[in-house]
């Protein structure tokens, strides 16, 4: 009996030596063994999905608040794998095949007895990167700089971005030497995460970024205040858009928009939505894009990375600093 067994055991191991030897070429039937597939969620030429399991097999690594005029606007929440947490806690590096999913939500907020508490509401947006380290589809152009990069959008979860190049990687330049994230907000990665923190990161109540137009004494003047809206236009639209001529970054540069055609900025691979659009960018037109920036030209990528301004004074201000940039 006790013979028998092991001889069965002995079976089994010699298959799993024959299999072993034999992988990554073909099996004993001469049909060639799948590699292993590399993510679950992106395709075999790099489209990237929704992980559909999320959250499952994910952890929680930290989140970000975002402030508005009137408190936290926007809270972002970041995860990641338990296993990419484990390996960056190690080495400092995300290994291949590392996911970081991040939702960006908007807020509701009101006085609780902790204080003026903001908590996440409504989904905008979801971000999501996959560490690639052997460049896998080089010719897709979601990938590069080590990652595949993707954007979904909040109700049908469907792949929105079009080029990391372009929708991405201009806003993670300050953190390109950790490998484009920005670790040190993820206390879970440990101390290697920490080597980034930018040299004017403050504590506690001072890290309160001053309200965007509450400490500036507005007049208010018909169509708008420049003074005021060179403020918010750096708040809103500056980590996007320059005002120094053909300056390219994540948006094109709005150095004499007023009265330009839209999509038409000289150096700027605009969305076929935008290049083809008929719109010219007069002071009401720029409003309406900036109150909504899916409506006026729908399809344009500014629909997806800025979720638009409520505030009509505040607009009309960042209209008028516009108009000085001819
Ligand atoms: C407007 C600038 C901006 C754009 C555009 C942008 N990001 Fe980010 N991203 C950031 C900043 C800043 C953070 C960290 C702070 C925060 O979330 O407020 C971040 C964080 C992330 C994170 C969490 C991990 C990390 O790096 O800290 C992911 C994932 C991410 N971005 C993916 C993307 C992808 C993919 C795209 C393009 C489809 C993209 N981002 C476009 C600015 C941007
Ligand atoms: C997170 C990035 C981002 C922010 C913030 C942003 N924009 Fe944009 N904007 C874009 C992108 C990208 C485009 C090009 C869209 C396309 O090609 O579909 C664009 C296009 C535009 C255009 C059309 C320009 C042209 O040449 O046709 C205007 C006008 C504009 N933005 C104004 C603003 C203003 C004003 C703000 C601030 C209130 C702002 N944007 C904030 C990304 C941004």
């Amino acid at each position: 009996m006790k013979a028998h067994r092991m001889h069965k055991a002995w079976v089994l191991f010699a298959s799993i030596g024959l299999l072993m030897s034999a992988s990554g070429c073909q099996q004993a039937d001469g049909k060639p063994v799948a590699a292993k597939p590399y993510s679950s969620f992106v395709s075999e030429n790099g489209n990237i999905n929704f992980p559909v399991d999320f959250p499952n097999g994910y952890v929680f690594i930290g989140s970000w608040a975002v402030n508005g005029s009137v408190g936290v606007s926007e809270i972002h929440a970041v995860y990641t794998r338990p296993e990419d947490v484990s390996a960056f806690k190690e080495v400092g590096k995300f290994p291949d095949g590392a996911v970081l999913v991040k939702e960006v939500s908007a807020t509701l907020g009101s006085a609780h007895t902790t204080g003026n508490a903001s908590w996440a509401h409504e989904s905008k947006t979801w971000f999501l990167m996959i560490k690639d380290s052997k460049q896998r589809f080089p010719t897709n152009p979601l990938w590069g700089d080590g990652w595949g990069w993707a954007q979904f959008d909040p109700a049908t979860k469907k792949q929105i971005s079009t080029n990391y190049k372009t929708d991405c990687i201009g806003c993670h330049v300050p953190v390109k030497n950790s490998d484009w994230v920005y670790t040190y907000a993820y206390p879970p990665l440990g101390p290697k995460g920490q080597a980034t923190v930018p040299k004017d990161a403050v504590g506690g109540e001072h890290a309160q970024v001053k309200p965007e137009s509450g400490g500036v004494v507005v007049a208010q003047s018909a169509g708008g205040e420049v003074a005021a809206g060179k403020l918010l236009f750096g708040v809103n639209c500056a980590s996007c858009h320059s005002v120094a001529a053909d300056k390219v970054g994540i948006g094109p540069s709005l150095a004499g928009v007023i009265g330009r055609k839209a999509g038409t900025a000289r150096g700027f691979e605009y969305s076929a939505a935008m290049s083809k659009s008929e719109v010219i960018w007069t002071s009401e037109n720029i409003d309406k894009h900036i109150e909504n920036p899916r409506q006026l030209i729908p399809g344009n990528r500014m629909g997806n990375l800025f979720p638009g301004m409520q505030d009509a004074k505040q607009r009309g201000d960042i209209v008028a600093f516009l108009q000085t940039l001819r």
